[in-house]
């Protein structure tokens, strides 16, 4: 029985899971709390994580019927993320484990959206290709055991959802803006202006969205503040099959390679409506098997981080009392 945390980033989360089974997923959205923004300001996260972490912990507790006595170990997104707001979870978790003389897992944040795949029902076993697409990340993993993966591409600039993040601040809609870009998109022409395909000639398996969201921009500027209002349906419908389909592109590329016979999909952009249908019928035409998680293991949560812990490595009492969080990747933990 794991009691994991996960406050990477703007949500705070702690679950219960037992084996692959989730017995609670509590997220606390603090999108109302960054809107006012236009974005996450860290800071706010930190203070908002301080503020909820041990009632969110509390719930989770209490949802999944079992008190600190039953928990076997306590797991916590370590990094990459947001130091403030890591730390505020990783402390959280070490006073929690201290006391108890329980072990603590440190999990890294994007083998947790990795992992999401292994909870039940129906886990995907490894090996299979992950396609993570999140506000932070965006990469192309090749799973070949649950203990860790092999990043085969990734951005060279910004992250896929960050492009959807600022093209709808463009647009005029609110934080977060996937979801709302995605509703926007179903009212316009994805063909009425002519969008860049980024590395459409790059043999490689890496992304770039920032020549895309600079792309938006210039057409912004040249339609003028009424003429964006008029035609932003259209803006938002280009963007998003611009998007969708340099990620499908690249997904493509790597299952040419023919070595996966599996398909997953992760992060808060595998939640876009668009992006799921066109790897479902990229899977179908191909013959791969495809799963794809529910919406709320897509988007960060902490029962995501309790499935990687069950095959990270755990620290002993009083080991990880010095153990720090670190905000970008590092090799030892992504690896494992
Ligand atoms: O994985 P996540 O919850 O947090 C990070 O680790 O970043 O991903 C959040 C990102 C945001 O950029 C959000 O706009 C995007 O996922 N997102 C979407 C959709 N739902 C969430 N992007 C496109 N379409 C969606 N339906
Ligand atoms: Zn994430």
């Amino acid at each position: 029985m794991i009691l994991a945390i996960e406050t990477s980033c703007d949500d705070t989360c702690a679950a219960v899971v037992d084996g692959a089974e989730i017995l609670a997923n509590v997220i606390s959205s603090q999108d109302e709390a960054h809107a006012k923004f236009g974005g996450i300001v860290p800071e706010v996260a930190s203070r908002h994580h301080l503020e909820l972490t041990v009632p969110v912990v509390e719930a989770a507790l209490g949802e999944a019927g079992v008190s600190l006595d039953e928990i076997d170990s306590v797991a916590v997104t370590a990094g990459p993320g947001l130091i403030g707001a890591l730390l505020v979870g990783l402390s959280t978790a070490k006073a929690i484990a201290a006391p108890r003389r329980l072990p603590l897992i440190p999990v890294d944040h994007l083998q947790g959206h990795v992992a999401a795949n292994f909870l039940a029902p129906q886990p995907l076993e490894p090996p299979f290709l992950c396609l993570l697409a999140s506000g932070g990340h965006t990469l192309l993993a090749g799973v070949r055991d649950h203990g860790g993966h092999e990043v085969l591409g990734q951005t060279l600039d910004d992250a896929a959802g960050e492009a959807f993040d600022k093209v709808a601040r463009l647009l005029g809609l609110g934080f977060p803006g996937g979801p709302a870009l995605q509703r926007l998109a179903e009212q316009g022409d994805p063909e009425a202006f002519e969008m860049p395909v980024a590395m459409a000639r790059d043999p490689g398996l890496d992304f770039s969205f920032s020549g895309l969201k600079t792309a938006l921009v210039y057409l912004a500027r040249d339609l003028g503040d009424d003429g964006v209002r008029e035609r932003r349906a259209d803006l938002a419908a280009g963007f998003q099959a611009a998007a969708v389909g340099q990620l499908t592109a690249k997904l493509k590329r790597a299952l040419d390679r023919g070595e996966w016979e599996a398909v997953a999909l992760g992060g808060g952009v595998a939640a876009n409506g668009p992006l799921r249908e066109a790897v479902a019928a990229l899977c179908e035409e191909r013959g791969l098997r495809l799963k794809l998680v529910p919406l709320e293991l897509c988007t960060d949560n902490a029962a995501m981080i309790a499935s990687a812990a069950r095959y990270a490595p755990a620290l002993p009492y009083p080991d990880y009392l010095s153990f720090d969080a670190f905000p970008s990747s590092r090799p030892p933990l992504a690896a494992g």
